[in-house]
């Protein structure tokens, strides 16, 4: 059996890595040469804890990288990992995944082989059956179902644990009829995860539960930035000690109860806006979701009044940032909401160094000569007026007094909470938990 794989991006590099790591014979397709000529030499596009050890093993293997999508031709499986970003709207965009179809279509048009294509890409339901499917049936001049499989298998996999995520998912969801092709795919993932429950449904429940996911995700999230936005007006209040309790209950669970500066990265945020964008054309008003969404964006201006209010005016103030990336252990700054603080500190007239371990590179695409950039922590914090740590990385968490010496002001401002029972010779603030006077 031979496995395709179109998109190499997290989700796509992950899987691809993975099963060739596995010994199946694997291609991986990516329109980007470049980016195809570096994976090809074991070297990744971005920073996940990992994956060049599994890439590399994979390379070791049979594991084929293209940018050539006709090599599909020959595969069995094909797995679609392609982007699908949003637009000014905030609705999904599907410009990227119309042209790979499009191609992929026509790669097959003259092929012998029974394919069964699955769809990981995130895409708002309907559009594997209004969009996917007549692309796919019109470029190839075949039929789906019975010349080939059309499956829906959305991903959960998250960032920094990609490959943990990968090798072992807490679910396989599999949407579309239920055909051979259907029945072929079920062995292949019973094999693959013997321990993991299948769902087999239809494509728009498929489709749904990848938004039902991400949008109770960032539910969790809203509703505690909330109730630390309340602690924080109760003097000795900690908002973790509540986390860490309600969390023992299990009909609410421990996970994604951390309080912080809102929910950032490549895919809630986007997700959340096509969910509302979506649910709109339904004709449902989305209360719930809008709700969420103005939590998370009010976060940001929670941490610009706090740091008004602690270092009076901003203007011509030197502000340190601790952390760019999204959340810890990877390079990604999309859509972080330190890069959005940044913008909105510049604006206000502050100078900024910031520093993080791995997302300087991609930190310094976006903010050039604007900014300074921090090799060390000592160095960033040095002659600052205030500090705003952004992210939880390990090596933040060990900060003690002394790292401060070097401050012109002494202000910390914890948006993760990481220093929160230390003994701190600083004016130190920690999002979600009441200043005693
Ligand atoms: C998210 C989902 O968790 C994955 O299940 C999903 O597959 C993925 O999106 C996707 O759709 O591709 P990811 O974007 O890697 O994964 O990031 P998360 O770990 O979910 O974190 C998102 C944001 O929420 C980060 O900014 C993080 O700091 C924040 N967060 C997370 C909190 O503020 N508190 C928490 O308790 C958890």
């Amino acid at each position: 059996m031979k496995i395709a794989i179109i998109g190499l991006g997290f989700v796509g590099l992950s899987l691809t890595s993975v099963l060739a790591s596995k010994g199946f014979n694997v291609v991986g397709i990516d329109v980007d040469k470049e980016k195809c000529r570096n994976i090809s030499n074991g070297v990744l596009p971005f920073f996940e804890p990992d994956l060049e050890k599994i890439l590399k093993k994979g390379l070791k293997n049979e594991l084929q990288i293209e940018s050539d999508i006709s090599v599909v031709q020959d595969c069995d499986l094909i797995f679609v990992t392609v982007g699908t970003p949003q637009n000014k709207t905030g609705a999904i965009d599907l410009s990227i995944i119309k042209k790979a179809m499009n191609s992929l279509g026509k790669s097959i048009r003259k092929s012998k082989k029974q394919h069964i294509i699955l769809v990981k890409s995130t895409v708002v339901p309907g559009t594997m059956k209004d969009v996917i499917l007549p692309i796919l049936e019109n470029n190839s001049k075949k039929k789906a179902g019975k010349d080939f499989g059309l499956i829906s298998n959305p991903e959960f996999l998250q960032e920094s644990t990609a490959i943990r995520d990968t090798e072992f998912p807490h679910a396989v969801v599999l949407g579309g009829y239920k055909t051979k092709f259907m029945k072929n795919v079920e062995k292949f993932f019973t094999k693959l995860h013997p321990k993991t429950p299948i769902i087999i449904t239809n494509h728009e429940t498929a489709e749904m539960i990848k938004y039902a996911n991400n949008s109770f995700l960032a539910t969790k999230i809203s509703f505690i930035n909330q109730l630390s936005n309340i602690c924080q007006k109760i003097p000795g209040a900690n908002v973790d000690d509540i986390a860490r309790t309600i969390g023992l209950d299990p009909r609410i669970g421990k996970l994604f109860l951390n309080a912080g500066p809102g929910y950032g990265g490549s895919c809630l945020p986007k997700d959340m806006k096509a969910l509302i964008n979506f649910a709109k054309i339904t004709g449902t008003k989305p209360t719930l979701l809008n709700a969420v969404e103005e939590i998370n964006t009010k976060q940001l201006e929670q941490i610009i009044n706090i740091t008004k209010q602690r270092l009076g005016a901003i203007s011509g103030k030197k502000i340190s940032i601790l952390g760019t990336a999204f959340k810890p252990n990877t390079d990604d700054i999309r859509d972080s909401i330190a890069i959005e603080l940044i913008k909105r500190l510049l604006k206000k007239n502050a100078i900024i160094t910031v520093h993080d371990p791995r997302a300087i590179n991609n930190t310094r695409k976006i903010f050039g000569e604007k900014i300074h950039y921090a090799d060390s922590i000592t160095d960033a914090l040095s002659k600052s007026h205030c500090v705003i740590i952004m992210t939880q990385w390990k090596q933040y968490e060990k900060l003690s007094s002394t790292k401060f010496n070097g401050m012109k002001r002494k202000i910390v401002i914890d948006c993760r909470r990481i220093l929160v029972g230390k003994k701190l010779d600083v004016d130190y603030f920690a999002i979600g938990v009441g200043k005693k006077n």
